[in-house]
């Protein structure tokens, strides 16, 4: 056994999402149980770290962890969107770099590395860190998105998916009722996993990702074929990323100039209004992905990785994620994960299978 007395680290950063607190309780039970460790919470990821005087962080207390059902959507620890230290927003509302304070503050509490439950964009910051201050970083992936490589399933994935499917089973009724086109607009950045398996679960009648062009006339062909069919009615899913038929990206500056995926679903209502005469309505799913108990799928995977994050930092590994693939878990470098972008391709199996359903253009 190393260093038992030493304490790790943790933090949840990046879009929040289901499966996130029974990791962290796992993560806390097994370093407690296994390695008589304590689990110290950096609160709001990084921001945790940035004043000394104010350090944000929960030590957990095994009693009341084990306690918690841990089952809820959200961090019980807080994450965060938009604090790179390597370019943080101050109160004076300047950018600077605090990276060498972050990493001072948590030096300051003596841990043996640093449990990153997050996505690539978390990882990568997180890895430049690592490396400044010689921080033992092993990486979680979790993101509704699903668009890390090395992983079957990222946390929090299969509970936004239920999510969707959820909604769009909800919207079959209504679109029948009233004969009407119905739009989903799903989350997933430049990735179209979410939409494809929420749309082909759903049964939707067309599916359209950020990965394929739309050829305008072909999607009013079909939305005319479908709408030709008994039912008199079309669920169209669509994924925030999916492209305008010129090939630009939907996307819209936020207050602190960064950009998020917004307008696709817009886009094509009114497109599929001006050339039909059939009344469309659109629903943007949009953080409501990101709620909801999460589903035992969620819920092994947390329970599994957190367990083996512990492990993986207490057989001294470091710049690793682990990624679960064919039942069993697998580390990989960091820097390999993050070369490698995860995609919808025509050839892979669920395309192949909404293709021979009909639902895609
Ligand atoms: O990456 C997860 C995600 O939910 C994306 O699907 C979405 O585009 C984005 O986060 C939204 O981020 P924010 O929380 O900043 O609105």
């Amino acid at each position: 056994m190393n260093a038992p007395n030493k304490n790790i680290a943790l933090m949840t950063t990046g879009g929040d999402c289901s499966g996130l607190n029974y990791t962290i309780k796992s993560i806390v039970v097994r370093a407690k149980l296994k390695y008589a460790t304590e689990v110290i919470g950096l609160h709001h990821g990084t921001r945790a770290l940035v004043d000394a005087e104010h350090l944000s962080y929960t030590r957990f207390n095994l009693s009341k962890i084990l306690h918690c059902q841990a089952i809820s959507a959200g961090s019980m620890i807080g994450s965060q969107s938009s604090g790179n230290p390597f370019h943080f927003k101050n109160d004076e509302g300047e950018y600077e770099d605090v990276s060498d304070r972050v990493i001072e503050n948590y030096k300051a509490l003596d841990c043996k590395g640093l449990i990153l439950i997050g996505g690539d964009g978390s990882f990568s910051i997180m890895s430049r860190l690592a490396e400044q201050g010689d921080i033992p970083l092993i990486a979680i992936p979790k993101t509704i998105d699903n668009d890390i490589g090395f992983t079957e399933n990222a946390i929090g994935f299969n509970t936004g998916l239920t999510q969707a499917v959820n909604a769009i089973d909800a919207l079959h009724t209504t679109a029948m009722s009233h004969k009407r086109i119905m739009l989903v607009e799903l989350m997933g950045k430049g990735t179209g996993t979410l939409a494809l398996q929420a749309g082909l679960a759903g049964d939707a009648d067309i599916i359209l990702l950020p990965e394929f062009m739309v050829d305008p006339d072909k999607l009013i062909q079909k939305i005319d074929a479908v709408m030709k069919r008994v039912s008199k009615y079309c669920i169209i899913v669509l994924a925030e990323g999916v492209k305008d038929v010129e090939g630009s990206t939907f996307l819209k500056a936020h207050q602190d100039g960064s950009k998020r995926y917004a307008g696709a679903g817009q886009y094509y209502a009114d497109l599929i209004a001006q050339k039909t005469k059939y009344e469309v309505r659109l629903t943007s799913l949009g953080h409501v992905q990101r709620g909801g108990d999460a589903t035992p799928s969620d819920r092994l995977l947390g329970a599994t990785l957190g367990v083996h994050a512990v492990d993986a930092l207490m057989r001294d590994q470091r710049g690793k994620m682990l990624g679960w693939y064919q039942q069993k878990v697998i580390e990989t470098p960091i820097e390999k994960v993050l070369s490698f972008e995860k995609r919808v391709v025509q050839k892979e199996v669920l395309v192949k299978t909404a293709k021979a359903l009909g639902k895609m253009l």
